[in-house]
């Protein structure tokens, strides 16, 4: 079994996606710690629900990032973990972070990338952009924001009738999906990536 770490700083509802794939034994990998950056984040509630160990690694309060998530990198290293997922992360990773983890990151970020990416409204910004279609991304995490390897995108229309709120909720439903599936993937060995394309067996 894939040991994850995952990091969140909002609700948690991907959080709950990947729990509810792992309570239905189709996970591939079992959740072993989840940590926010918010102490008041809705995923660290719904990790103390389901037992699993939680922290929370701040960088307020004149800690630096850099501090930060060198502590939490060892951390999710003595708890042997082997793929870490951001489920609505808002904190960027440090380039140090990132390369104690290469190839085991993975983000679902709210359009398709490379469609706006590089910020914390990506379904505002396609709103204001005019843009008919956005959807979602899981990606691999390297060093440049939001422009890793893809490894699966979901298309969601953009209506006329659309605010931030109900096609935030459209694109949600299509993460809800989209994230368990590609962490199972992973799990299984089922991905491979070549300079910048995932293959993906299987499916
Ligand atoms: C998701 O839309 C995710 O793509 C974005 O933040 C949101 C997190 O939602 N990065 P939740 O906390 O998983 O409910």
């Amino acid at each position: 079994m894939l040991r994850i770490g995952v990091l969140a700083s909002g609700r948690g509802s991907n959080l709950l996606a990947l729990l509810r794939r792992q309570v239905a034994g189709a996970l591939g990998g079992e959740v072993v710690l989840v940590a926010s950056n918010r102490p008041c984040a809705g995923a660290l509630s719904i990790a103390r629900e389901h037992g699993i160990e939680t922290c929370v690694s701040s960088d307020a309060y004149g800690r630096s990032r850099a501090d930060a998530q060198v502590e939490l990198s060892e951390l999710l290293r003595s708890r042997d973990v082997e793929l870490v997922v951001l489920a609505g992360y808002d904190r960027i990773l440090t380039g140090s972070f990132v390369r104690c983890w290469p190839g085991r990151i993975i983000n679902v970020h709210p359009s398709l990338l490379p469609a706006f990416g590089g910020g914390l409204h990506a379904q505002r910004d396609a709103l204001e952009y005019g843009a008919k279609v956005t959807g979602c991304t899981v990606h691999f995490v390297t060093e440049e924001l939001d422009s890793g390897p893809i490894v699966s995108q979901a298309a969601v229309p953009v209506l006329e009738s659309d605010d931030e709120r109900s096609l935030s909720e459209r694109i949600l439903r299509e993460e809800h999906q989209l994230l368990p599936a590609a962490v199972c993937a992973f799990a299984e060995g089922r991905l491979e990536v070549r300079g910048r394309t995932v293959y993906r067996k299987g499916d």
